[in-house]
């Protein structure tokens, strides 16, 4: 019986390849796509815990500077202040959020690293915003504890690992701000090998269905690798999850 069924399965699908159905049902696929993700989205907002955790769902009106509080409440909770720590920026802009965390942290052995083209997003970033939006200067600190790694991540990234030893016993804070589904995806990627329990993947634009959400669903289910919400605000725009495992 399952015999057949496979025979039958292949049949079909062998005959939905022949008709080529890209040409008369392609417009389907971008519209089909979002609704799944919006689905898994609201599933995955279901699952949350709104209590416990500082989690401000539902709030009718988004403060972007409420951020800055998500990632406070992180610090304290985490104790980060005074840990040595990795800070990975992926997506630095003009570094408003880059130079929050140097502020943040005290420890002389921490680390921030801040990624980015600087010559803005490398491709569309759904309909609002266009290749090459988002350039700015590469920012001059004086920290010396901040370095800034100019280019595209599918160039930078690969190399970086090669010369900076981060299987170091650090804790490693991500901060996932590149937009795109295709950068976040790329970047937790080849980051996955130096997760550790305990480590924190913050997220920027993060209820954008077919984006970073599912970029993190994508890892997760890809990786088998298991996070937990830790903070949330702005209904989710921003989140902070912790490394289980
Ligand atoms: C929203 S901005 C970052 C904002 C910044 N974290 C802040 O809050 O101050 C997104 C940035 O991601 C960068 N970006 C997106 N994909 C990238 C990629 N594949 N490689 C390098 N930079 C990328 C863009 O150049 C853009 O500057």
């Amino acid at each position: 019986m399952k015999r057949t069924l496979i025979t039958v399965n292949a049949f079909f699908k062998h005959i939905i390849l022949l008709a080529r159905p890209h040409i008369f049902l392609g417009f389907l696929a971008k519209p089909f796509l979002f609704f799944s993700n919006v689905i898994s989205l609201s599933r995955w907002i279901s699952q949350q815990p709104k209590t416990g955790i500082f989690n401000d769902f539902f709030s009718l009106k988004r403060d972007y500077i409420r951020r800055y509080t998500l990632y406070q409440y992180v610090v304290d909770t985490q104790h980060l202040q005074d840990e040595a720590i990795d800070y990975l920026e992926l997506g630095v802009c003009g570094g408003q959020s880059f130079e929050w965390w140097l502020a943040s942290n005290r420890n002389p052995a921490s680390a921030f690293y801040g990624f980015d083209t600087f010559e803005g997003l490398p491709e569309n970033w759904g309909v609002f915003f266009n290749k090459g939006d988002m350039s700015a200067a590469v920012p001059q600190l004086t920290d010396t504890r901040a370095e800034f790694i100019k280019g595209l991540f599918q160039q930078t990234l690969p190399p970086f690992l090669q010369t900076h030893a981060l299987d170091n016993g650090k804790r490693k804070i991500l901060h996932l701000d590149a937009d795109l589904f295709s950068s976040t995806l790329f970047s937790l990627a080849m980051l996955f090998p130096y997760l550790k329990k305990g480590d924190i993947l913050f997220f920027d634009e993060f209820n954008v269905p077919n984006h970073e959400f599912f970029a993190l669903k994508t890892f997760t289910d890809s990786f088998y690798i298991q996070t937990e919400l830790i903070g949330a605000v702005n209904n989710y725009y921003q989140v902070a999850l912790i490394v289980k495992g």
